[in-house]
């Protein structure tokens, strides 16, 4: 399933922590279950899976695209909108929503194409589905929780099943274009 083996992290990519080279070389691949095995293979210890504070480069993954990584031991979703997921966030009625929120108060000023999120689902904490090209994003084109079928839109909003709120955006900033410090 992985031709992503023979890619090899680009120059410039931080060495801090590996999870940025993973999170680049997943870009478009996606799939916890590919990211968990790697994390395994290179036996970090538990405080990497912990740390506080993480960076990502963000300048390979592509609109449509997404990946995920693991942050403070959950995982973590980062989603480049289209501009189509973008129209479609802002076309809801925020005052509709069960845990009202825009797409501009869930992304950072100026950057509304990239949407943050904890990979948990706000029901009973399973991991929802879409983050990754080709997996199910549910009938509102975010995310689909595969559990209990809760269903968020691209601004990743609860928008139907039992989830009570929105995927959780974490505290994060852009450092530079292309880098994200999570945390
Ligand atoms: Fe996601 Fe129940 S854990 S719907």
């Amino acid at each position: 399933s992985d031709g992503s083996m023979a890619a090899t992290p680009e120059d410039g990519v931080r060495r801090r922590d590996f999870i940025n080279i993973a999170a680049v070389s997943f870009a478009g691949v996606g799939g916890i279950a590919v990211l968990y095995p790697l994390i395994n293979q290179m036996n970090p210890s538990a405080d990497v899976l912990a740390l506080a504070s993480i960076e990502v480069d963000v300048s390979a993954i592509q609109p449509g695209q997404a990946i995920k990584t693991i942050f403070r031991k959950q995982p973590l979703f980062v989603r480049h909108l289209t501009p189509q997921e973008i129209q479609a966030a802002q076309a809801v009625p925020v005052g509709e929503l069960r845990d009202p929120q825009t797409l501009e108060e869930r992304t950072a000023e100026g950057k509304t194409q990239w949407l943050i999120t904890m990979g948990v689902c706000t029901h009973l904490g399973c991991v929802p589905l879409g983050a990754a090209e080709g997996e199910n994003r549910g009938e509102f084109g975010g995310y689909f929780c595969p559990c209990h079928g809760s269903h968020y839109d691209t601004a990743a909003r609860i928008r139907k099943g039992p989830a009570p709120t929105n995927l959780e955006v974490p505290e994060y900033e852009f450092t530079s274009d292309t880098i994200v410090q999570i945390g």
